[in-house]
C-alpha cells in the first residue's frame, strides 16, 4: 500500500478533514482537562525546515511533546540538504530513523520529491504553492465560532499566494464561496482556479469580495523568498489593506483571519487585527490541535 501523506488539503476526502476538525476540538478539551492523549509514545519526528517559522515549529514540536512523541529539529543549515546531499538519500535515511517528516521548503517539487522517496508519512508544513496545515487549523477555529463554513461566503483580500491556493482547495472540498481580491499580477495559479472554479471568483476589487462576507483573509504582501519586492509591493498592494471600512462591508458578524507573521498598516489595520472580529490568536492556537489530529490520522491510516 503506498504511504498516504499530506502535501496539500486534497490528499484528504471530505470526510476525512470534517473528522479531523472534529477531532481536533475533542483533542483541545483533553488538552484543556490535562489530559493529553499519548498516541505518540515511542515516535521521533523530524522537522526539516529550509525557511523560518515561529508557528509551525512552535506547534508541532509542543503537539509532539504532549502526544508522548519526540522530535528533531533541523533549520536551513543543519542538515546535509543545504550542502547538496539528494532529497532523495535524506528521504530514505528519515525513514529508517523516523515515523513522520515535516518538511517547509520553497519549491513545492521539493516536498513531492520527499514524499516520493519517503517510507514514512510526509506532512508539508508549507511551500511556495501551499500552506494545507495552516488551513486545518483556520476551518477548524470558523467551525468553533460560526459551525459549518459549506455555503457560506469567505472574502481572501491581497497576495494570492500559499496561504490563498490552500483555501483554495478548501471551498472545493467543503463547498463555500471564495471571492478573492489581488492585484491583476498577483492572482492566484492559473490551474488552482480552473480545478477550482466552481467555487472560486476573482477579482481585483476587495469591496467586492468583502461583500457580505462571512470570513475576511489576508496574509503578508511580501511572502518569504520576495523580500527584495518588497518596496514594490507596498506600492503594488496600496489599496488592499483589511480595514475597518472593508470589515464594515462584509457581514456584520464577519470574522476576521491572518496566518501571522502580521504587518500592521500594511495588509491589515491595528485596528481590526486588535478587533473584535479578529480571531487570530484561536487560529494560531488551533495549529497545535489541528496538527496533533492531523498525525493521528496519518499513523492509524500507514
Ligand atoms: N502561520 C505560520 O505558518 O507561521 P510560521 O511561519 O511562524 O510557522
Ligand atoms: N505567505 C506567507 C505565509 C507565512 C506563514 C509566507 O509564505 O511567507
Amino acid at each position: 500500500m503506498p504511504v498516504r501523506h499530506f502535501l496539500g488539503l486534497d490528499d484528504l476526502s471530505e470526510s476525512e478533514l470534517r473528522q479531523l476538525m472534529a477531532r481536533a476540538i475533542a483533542l483541545k478539551a483533553s488538552l484543556r482537562k490535562g489530559k493529553p492523549e499519548q498516541f505518540m509514545q515511542g515516535k521521533t519526528v523530524t522537522l526539516i525546515f529550509e525557511k523560518s517559522s515561529t508557528r509551525t515549529r512552535v506547534s508541532f514540536e509542543a503537539c509532539i511533546a504532549q502526544s508522548g512523541g519526540s522530535s528533531i529539529f533541523l533549520g536551513p543549515a543543519e542538515s546535509h540538504l543545504s550542502r547538496g546531499e539528494s532529497i532523495e538519500d535524506t528521504a530514505r535515511v528519515l525513514s529508517r530513523m523516523a515515523d513522520l517528516v515535516i518538511m517547509r521548503t520553497g519549491p513545492h517539487e521539493r516536498l513531492e520529491r520527499m514524499a516520493e522517496a519517503a517510507s514514512i508519512p510526509v506532512i508539508n508544513g508549507l511551500s511556495d504553492f501551499n500552506h494545507p496545515c495552516q488551513i486545518l487549523a483556520d476551518l477548524q477555529t470558523f467551525l468553533e465560532h460560526r459551525g459549518d463554513i459549506s455555503g457560506r461566503k469567505v472574502a481572501w483580500i491581497g497576495d494570492g499566494n500559499n496561504v490563498c491556493h490552500s483555501w483554495m482547495n478548501a471551498a472545493r472540498l467543503l463547498g463555500f464561496d471564495l471571492c478573492i481580491a489581488t492585484p491583476k499580477q498577483h492572482a492566484p495559479d492559473k490551474e488552482m482556479v480552473l480545478r477550482c472554479r466552481h467555487h472560486v471568483i476573482l477579482t481585483q476589487n476587495p469591496n467586492e469580495a468583502a461583500c457580505d462576507a462571512d470570513l475576511v483573509l489576508t496574509d503578508t504582501w511580501s511572502s518569504m523568498g520576495h523580500e527584495q519586492e518588497a518596496e514594490t509591493r507596498k506600492e503594488t498592494f496600496r489599496g488592499y489593506c483589511v480595514d475597518e471600512s472593508i470589515m464594515e462591508t462584509a457581514a456584520r458578524d464577519a470574522l476576521f483571519m491572518h496566518c501571522l507573521p502580521a504587518y500592521r498598516g500594511h495588509e491589515v489595520t491595528k485596528g481590526v487585527i486588535d478587533g473584535p472580529q479578529s480571531v487570530v490568536w484561536d487560529e494560531a492556537e488551533n495549529r497545535l490541535h489541528a496538527q496533533k489530529a492531523l498525525i493521528e490520522f496519518l499513523m492509524s491510516v500507514n
